[in-house]
């Protein structure tokens, strides 16, 4: 059988997001490295989706819904992969400013298409900023934010090697 392969969907404007991802990566990798797959929203296609065995979401919230990035590849690879991932597992990891409930609740009304099965709690992560200068400023990750998100990964990458899922 071949391996349950966590397919991390990430898109980031300002680094927030793609560091949520890479520490997601890195919790997974603590499960053996190869236990989940990193790639940028743009680059997946419907064949990587349907190649995996779960997927952990990783956007930022932009003007109150999911990037524009992270919109593109579910609206480029919806119809060829709707039918076909029934049950599979998923989660989501939100970075915001002080909000993000509205980008998570996107992606779990898109995926109920896909029928996929949310396995882990909300995660949003809120990174602050009251100005235009602030909002686009690079981000960087607290201790505790990396902390969160590596568990995310671990745990969902051994949910998914233990059959668990
Ligand atoms: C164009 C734009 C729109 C944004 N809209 C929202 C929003 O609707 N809600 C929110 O909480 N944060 C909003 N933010 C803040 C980002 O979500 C936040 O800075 C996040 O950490 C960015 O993640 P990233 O570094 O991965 O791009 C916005 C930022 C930008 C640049």
């Amino acid at each position: 059988m071949p391996p349950a392969v966590l397919l991390i969907i990430w898109h980031s404007r300002t680094g927030a997001a793609q560091a949520m991802a890479e520490a997601a990566l890195a919790g997974a990798d603590e499960e053996g490295v190869g236990a989940a797959r990193l790639m940028r929203a743009r680059e997946v296609g419907a064949d990587d989706v349907l190649a995996a065995a779960g997927y952990l979401f990783v956007c930022p919230e932009n003007l109150g819904t999911i990037s524009g990035e992270m919109k593109e590849f579910f609206d480029r690879t919806f119809y060829a992969v709707i039918g076909r991932t029934e049950g599979r597992p998923y989660a989501t990891a939100i970075a915001a400013g002080n909000a993000g409930q509205g980008a998570e609740a996107q992606i779990d009304r898109i995926v109920a298409g896909w029928r996929l099965r949310r396995v882990a709690p909300s995660l949003i992560m809120r990174f602050g900023g009251d100005t235009p200068e602030a909002i686009t400023a690079p981000k960087r990750l607290s201790g505790n934010v990396q902390q969160s998100c590596r568990e995310l990964g671990r745990s969902f990458a051994a949910g998914l090697q233990l059959g668990i899922f």
